[in-house]
């Protein structure tokens, strides 16, 4: 079967997804071996299915073709790491910069230049070099990734405007409203981020005195 828009590199795409989900999960381990505890809270993948790939691909006036949805669009495979402490969003950032493996080829840190709305997210755009073959006009080997890194607090705020955003049924409220009290919840979340990083930074300042 090799109908869909990822054509026969369909079959590669969950392996290099397992890859770099591999990588996460190393780093894990290595994080609760040194602090006993996990350096996120959740983590998801998945690789976006044919027709959301097709459907995007004709949005953004791609062909709808391998070499688009592997090549030109870079979040086939998805990760999301939502992590209890920003901290942590920063020390798996800078783990998987240091891959050998892995280029970041975009960055959006939207937690210190947070999107207008409220978004906080660390975004970052992976170049895998996989020992699989690459899509045709990608560099030998290599598969994209996009991977978004939040607290628990940001990701309980996307899921909640992104409701807002696509709910059709929202005649009659007033959206303005909405907007300027989602606002205001995403910055008292932040705030309330950065009171739990302090404590937990005291916690562990008087863990590392007594051990
Ligand atoms: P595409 O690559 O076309 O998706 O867009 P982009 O590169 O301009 O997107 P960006 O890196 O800013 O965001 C990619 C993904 O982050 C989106 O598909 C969402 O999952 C998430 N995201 C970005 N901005 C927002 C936002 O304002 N609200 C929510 N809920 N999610 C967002
Ligand atoms: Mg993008």
């Amino acid at each position: 079967m090799e109908s869909g828009v990822y054509g026969k590199y369909a079959a590669y795409l969950p392996q290099v997804m397992d890859l770099l989900a591999n990588d996460v999960k190393t780093y894990n381990e290595q994080y609760r071996a040194r602090y006993g505890e996990s350096a996120y809270e959740h983590f998801l993948y998945r690789v976006k299915s044919e027709d959301s790939m097709a459907e995007k691909c004709s949005r953004k006036g791609l062909s709808v073709t391998p070499e688009s949805a592997l090549g030109r669009i870079h979040d086939a495979i998805g990760l999301r790491i939502v992590c209890n402490f920003v901290d942590d969003v920063y020390g798996i950032v800078d783990y998987l910069r240091a891959l050998s493996h892995v280029e970041v080829v975009e960055e959006k840190d939207y937690i210190r230049a947070v999107k207008p709305n409220g978004y906080r997210s660390y975004h970052m755009i992976l170049r895998v070099r996989t020992p699989f073959e690459a899509a045709p006009g990608n560099p030998e080997g290599c598969y994209y990734a996009e991977v978004q890194l939040r607290t628990i607090a940001m990701d309980s705020w996307a899921a909640l405007e992104h409701q807002v955003k696509y709910k059709k049924t929202l005649s009659g409220v007033d959206l303005a409203l909405i907007t300027a009290e989602l606002k205001r919840c995403a910055d008292e979340l932040a705030s309330c981020d950065l009171s739990m990083q302090t404590i937990r930074n005291l916690i562990r300042e008087k863990s590392e005195e007594t051990t």
